[in-house]
């Protein structure tokens, strides 16, 4: 989908981070917008935000774990706006935690918004982008969807899986040829509140601060929202199969490809030194 003028995106996670920037950078194209997220304060500032841009937009309050709720809201989006072209599957939040000490209540928390919301809000829309004729599914993966990391089992169980998800729909779709596709996004290290908002759990018996699990990531973390948001809508315009974002994505994607397994003994030699908490 190469013009994204008077076309109608809903982008879930809209309150805060990439959700809103990807919410500024379709409005600044002359998208209409439906946003959600849990965040209903942080929703408003988003609509707030590109309330001057002449985009028509709705804001919902939508726990995209909550099946029936993001079908519902998927049906009303359509039904208010006539259409929708593309479902940007962006909420997330990130988890630090070792398997050993892992509460299962933890372990389900990122697979229901990593991977079930991305699920819900693919199979919510899809019929919707199908009457379109010209539909695009793009789904928020991560780095961590590349590559495996100590304390990120949870994350990365939930990453993998939303890559797997959407690259074998973007292959039906394509044998389908229905005029609809499909993205996965790998984000590196983008500066956003992910960690703010995250769980931090016990790794080797100790519970890392919140102040330490955010300067850690601040330091890691090169990428602004705005500049993600760019690159995520250029790879959707070039309907790219894979999107990677930030140099330090494009440079550990490499480094997996060069060394498929050897990288976890580099990962395994760096955690040795340093504990990262946050994800990427
Ligand atoms: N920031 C990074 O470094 C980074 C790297 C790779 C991937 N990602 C992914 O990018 C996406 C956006 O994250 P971000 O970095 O902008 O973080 P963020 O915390 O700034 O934004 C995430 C948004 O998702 C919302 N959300 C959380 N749980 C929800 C739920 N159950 N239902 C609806 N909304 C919910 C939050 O309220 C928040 O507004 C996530 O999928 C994340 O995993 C981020």
């Amino acid at each position: 989908m190469e013009e994204l003028r008077d076309r109608v995106a809903a982008v879930t996670g809209a309150a805060s981070g990439i959700g809103r920037a990807l919410a500024q950078a379709l409005a600044a194209e002359g998208c209409h917008l439906a946003l959600s997220d849990v965040d209903e304060a942080g929703l408003a500032r988003t609509a707030e935000s590109v309330s001057g841009s002449g985009a028509k937009v709705r804001t919902d309050r939508v726990d995209v774990r909550d099946r029936e709720a993001v079908h519902a809201w998927a049906d009303a989006v359509a039904d208010e706006f006539g259409r929708v072209n593309l479902i940007f599957n962006n909420a997330g939040v990130a988890l630090s935690a070792d398997v050993r000490s892992m509460s299962y209540e933890d372990l389900e928390w990122v697979m229901d918004v990593n991977f079930w919301g991305v699920v819900h809000g693919t199979k919510a829309f899809l019929p919707h982008l199908e009457r379109t004729g010209e539909g695009h599914v793009v789904n928020v993966s991560s780095i961590f969807g590349v590559i495996a990391v100590p304390t990120q089992s949870a994350y990365n169980a939930a990453k993998f899986a939303v890559r797997g998800f959407t690259e074998a729909l973007r292959e039906e779709l394509e044998v389908a040829g229905s005029g609809v596709s499909a993205t996965t996004v790998h984000p590196g290290g983008i500066k956003t509140s992910i960690v703010a908002n995250s769980r931090l759990r016990e790794v080797e018996g100790r519970v890392a601060t919140r102040e330490e699990a955010m300067e850690q990531f601040d330091r890691l973390a090169r990428t602004t929202p705005e500049e993600a948001a760019r690159t995520i809508l250029a790879g959707v315009k070039r309907n790219d199969r894979r999107v990677l974002v930030g140099v330090d994505a494009r440079v550990i994607d490499g480094v997996q490809r060069l060394v498929p397994t050897g990288y976890q003994w580099l990962l395994e030699t760096l955690f040795r030194r340093t504990r990262p908490d946050g994800p990427g």
